[in-house]
């Protein structure tokens, strides 16, 4: 089958042998890692990598990450003699840290969406090591959402997205992060954040003092495809507020947040809160940020206020997917009732 028709018969496995076995033949397969759940294909078969972006419906000027079992399969598909990658390779594989490295000639251009680097990523949850170790290859995937959407975090998730466009879903738990991995530029002689991620940047200061924050060099997001592209929208519009709203809603609302929103019980000046999440750390915020944007859509939830948090640690993360979420639902017009 050289390009899908949908829709296909898209089946639920729980064995990593049986996601391989489509993976082997040309085909993709969604599986869990502990960021985010991934969309796979053979990064060396590029008619299979074509069916990811289909998929997905994801712009084709936007790279995936090759995904391998162990940083000694890295030269496969980089180059990998920069000392600071093998430094964080070290210190931070596996894990939800993802490099850009120099590409190595035979990887498919489809890969990179016609770069000459390659982001590389070495996952550390169990099933997608069985993926990756029954499959011997490495595995181009991004995150295995509808492009735009908020990334998904359970099984449940990607069959919302794209049960019928693909053939595979390797099922695992709730992905234990909740954000996707932080994107490093390997290829510069000062590293630098392009997306800012599951690994803090403090703790990667630890490893290499020098390295750049994302918003250190406003030019630098352009050196990352995917950060021009909407992303991590839900359908409702999102409003950041630095304090828990004090009063019901006037619209059909959803409340993410460290605090309890308020609500002025009995009065019918507003709505009740249809879905609030209170989180009692900014890793509980991570985890349960973008299932919560998906409930909310489910739930018919007009806006979605979403607490601020201190952008340290997970928390620039968080606040950066918070950004972009309110600024992809930017300008969506409150349905007045
Ligand atoms: O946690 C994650 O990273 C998840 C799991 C599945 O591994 N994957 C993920 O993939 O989030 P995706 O495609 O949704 O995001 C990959 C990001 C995009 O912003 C993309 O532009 C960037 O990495 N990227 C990929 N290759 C790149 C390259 N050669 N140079 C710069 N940025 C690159
Ligand atoms: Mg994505």
């Amino acid at each position: 089958m050289d390009s899908y028709v949908f829709p296909m018969k898209t089946i639920v496995t729980d064995f990593p042998e049986e996601a391989a076995s489509f993976i082997l033949s040309g085909e993709t397969a969604a599986f869990p890692t502990e960021t985010v759940y991934g969309l796979g294909a053979d990064a060396f078969d590029a008619a299979a990598v074509r069916k990811i972006f289909e998929a997905k419906g994801r712009p084709a000027d936007n790279p995936l990450i090759a995904h391998i079992a162990d940083i000694g399969d890295a030269d496969r598909v980089a180059d990998f003699s920069s000392r600071t990658a093998q430094r964080l390779a070290e210190r931070f594989f596996p894990g939800p840290l993802t490099l850009v490295l120099p590409k190595r000639p035979d990887v498919p251009p489809v890969v990179t969406a016609g770069l000459d680097t390659i982001a590389v990523r070495v996952p550390e949850h169990e099933i997608a090591q069985a993926l990756l170790r029954a499959c011997a290859c490495p595995i181009a995937a991004p995150s295995a959402n509808r492009s735009g959407r908020p990334s998904p975090t359970t099984w449940q998730a990607v069959l919302e997205d794209l049960d019928g466009r693909i053939p595979c879903v390797l099922r695992g738990e709730p992905s234990v992060v909740g954000l996707e991995s932080t994107v490093i530029d390997c290829t510069t002689d000062i590293p630098r954040v392009l997306r800012s991620g599951g690994v803090p940047l403090e703790a990667l200061r630890e490893a290499v003092p020098g390295m750049q924050g994302p918003r250190d060099d406003p030019g630098g997001v352009a050196r990352s495809p995917g950060i021009r592209h909407r992303h991590y929208s839900p359908a409702a519009r999102v409003i950041l507020v630095d304090k828990a709203p004090s009063l019901s809603p006037r619209e059909i609302a959803g409340y993410i947040g460290m605090e309890s929103p308020g609500e002025d019980a009995g009065s019918d000046s507003g709505e009740r809160w249809r879905l609030v999440e209170r989180v009692a750390t900014p890793e509980a915020y991570a985890h349960r940020l973008f299932d919560f944007m998906r409930r909310c859509d489910a739930a018919g939830v007009e806006t979605i206020y979403c607490q601020t948090v201190e952008p340290t640690g997970i928390g620039a993360a968080i606040m950066d997917r918070l950004q972009r979420a309110e600024k992809g639902s930017a300008g969506r017009s409150l349905v007045k009732r």
